[in-house]
């Protein structure tokens, strides 16, 4: 199960960290507010990518530790938060005792889980009583203008969009939490900008880990479909939004 996230997120990971390792910046300044970390908050970010979150926690003074189960993520991740507490592993089999952090935090991972109870039942166990947990993910497509982007390809290769999942849908993440134990404290949308300097970049980032066939067939699909989002500059912005959802793990009864 590793081994197949490695070989597809390792492969894509120094782009990701390149383009998009930024991305997901607004959600996680709203989760650090309504999460209240500051210094010496024990923070683990489940699926961290190539680490921007955990560099985050370090300037905060928090205790930050993280895991995903692509090998090149974690490198990147470790000399982007020397700090850091950074293992290979997924949502799935957390390899922390109970109840080690005051808050957990997945930035769009969680629908990449195998099992999304499995691993919500693992960052409960790994949250603290009383400790917080934050979900964010892709909202419905209807809200992205990536998602217009992955419309246009899929009509061109006469496919239908994936319809959205539960967590995409609003209350849906939420939802999760609550089925999952927790006590919601907080919701909510976040806008979500997404900026290429031009067509080249915009290419490498909504096409990465493509073969160089399937993008020389599908680019001009993808311009076409940018082309409203195109600024004078030249440029491409494309404005997308994600839900977040906010929850306490109950204290231990007394
Ligand atoms: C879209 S990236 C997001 C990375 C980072 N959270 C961010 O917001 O920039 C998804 C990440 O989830 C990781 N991932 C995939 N399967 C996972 C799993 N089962 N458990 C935890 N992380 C997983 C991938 O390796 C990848 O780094």
């Amino acid at each position: 199960m590793i081994d197949a996230e490695d070989s597809e997120w390792s492969a894509i990971a120094d782009v990701w960290a390149e383009l998009w390792g930024s991305f997901a910046d607004p959600s996680r300044g709203v989760v650090i507010d309504a999460t209240g970390i500051g210094p010496g908050s024990r923070v683990l970010d489940v699926g961290c990518g190539s680490g921007e979150f955990l560099a985050m926690l370090g300037t905060l003074g928090a205790e930050a530790a993280g895991i995903d189960p692509a090998r090149r993520m974690v490198e990147i991740a470790r000399a982007a938060a020397p700090a850091a507490d950074v293992r290979v592993g997924a949502a799935e089999e957390l390899p922390w005792p109970d109840a080690s952090f005051d808050v957990v935090t997945a930035f769009n991972a969680l629908q990449f889980a195998e099992d999304t109870l499995d691993a919500l039942a693992e960052m409960h166990r790994v949250t603290a009583p009383g400790g917080l947990v934050a979900i964010v993910n892709w909202a419905e497509r209807d809200r992205n203008d990536l998602d217009a982007i992955d419309t246009a390809v899929a009509a061109a290769e006469g496919d239908e969009p994936t319809p959205d999942g539960e967590l995409r849908r609003e209350g849906g993440v939420a939802q999760l939490l609550a089925d999952g134990g927790f006590e919601v404290v907080s919701a909510g949308l976040v806008e979500m900008p997404w900026e290429a300097p031009d067509a080249k970049t915009l290419l490498r980032g909504v096409l990465m880990g493509e073969d160089a066939d399937i993008v020389s067939e599908i680019a001009p699909v993808v311009l076409a479909a940018a082309e409203s989002f195109r600024t004078e500059t030249g440029a491409y912005r494309l404005v997308n939004a994600f839900r977040y959802a906010v929850a306490r793990r109950p204290a231990a009864a007394r």
